[in-house]
């Protein structure tokens, strides 16, 4: 779509564009923030470069998009109650974001956008994949489309943060800083969300259930779901659904849960990289 006052380039991969001519640090008018609105329900995520942003004019920037959320397992930056820091050590192993999924899908109501600021990235190594789970379910057969859609999955936050989760089977607090914690019975819980998510704005269905935070489909067991979980994590990140962000110094990348599954590469050992992450409210998945 032609925008008058952005310069879009969504020649990057299958989804996803990277913006042009607009400071997020600045004062946005309407004309532009409608435009960027239209932008990232069009192309999933938007990169924008060479930005120098604060805690507080990051999260000035995020709330243009909708009210601002606070992640469970994450204490904020000093400076800012929704801005949390996303820190690798060059000594750390593990990675916070490795894997795919859509954020926090296991809330009651998840996040619908994601606002990620690089403040120290390695040169190499450290992208981030974005997939386009809405090309991913259309591309299904009409028969794993309908099953799909008439299928409930219960989503947790256990698999990753709970008792045995990935997060706290490891050193955690050596892999993802002091700020990583959280309540404990919460990191338990369950909640129930469509496998296929309807995006309240464009209408687009997603795949929505993923490995990480979708503890089962329900009525099944978690062995029973794997293999169906498994296959749709196969059949999402196929190259043609997906597109890399190689993040510089000063970028910030706003990418839409709703609709993107994204996996935080963890391949740059010896390497430090701080990110900010703020995240927006959405709606209950339908
Ligand atoms: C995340 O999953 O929010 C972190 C992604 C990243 O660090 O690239």
């Amino acid at each position: 779509m032609p925008y008058q006052q952005i310069r879009v380039n969504s020649e990057i991969g299958p989804i996803g564009a990277e913006v042009e001519g607009v400071d997020l640090s600045a004062s946005l008018s309407t004309t532009v923030l409608e435009e960027l609105r239209l932008a990232w329900l069009d192309h999933g995520f938007l990169i924008f470069r060479g930005q120098n942003l604060t805690p507080e004019s990051h999260a000035n920037f995020a709330r243009h998009f909708g009210a601002l959320d606070v992640y469970p397992f994450m204490q904020a930056v000093n400076d800012h109650p929704n801005v949390i820091p996303i820190i690798k050590e060059a000594d750390a192993k593990m990675n916070f974001g490795g894997g795919w999924h859509s954020d926090t899908s296991y809330l009651e109501k998840p996040p619908k956008g994601t606002a990620l600021y690089a403040i120290e990235v390695p040169e190499e190594g450290g992208d981030t994949l974005f997939a386009d789970c809405g090309a991913a379910f259309a591309d299904l057969s009409s028969g794993m489309q309908k099953f799909l859609l008439a299928h409930t999955g219960i989503y947790s936050p256990k698999l990753v943060h709970g008792a045995s989760g990935d997060y706290t089977s490891s050193d955690a607090k050596k892999n993802l800083g002091d700020s990583y914690g959280g309540n404990k019975d919460f990191a338990e819980g369950e909640v129930e969300h469509p496998l296929v998510r309807t995006h309240d704005e464009s209408g687009i269905q997603s795949i929505y259930c993923g490995l990480f935070h979708t503890h089962r489909i329900k009525g099944w067991t978690r062995e029973e779901s794997l293999p169906l979980l498994k296959y749709l994590n196969r059949h999402l990140t196929q190259d043609k659904f997906v597109s890399r962000c190689h993040w510089q110094n000063g970028s910030l990348v706003l990418w839409d849960n709703r609709r993107l599954f994204h996996n935080a590469l963890n391949d740059y050992h010896g390497k430090r990289r701080h990110m900010h992450r703020v995240i927006i409210q959405g709606p209950v998945p339908a």
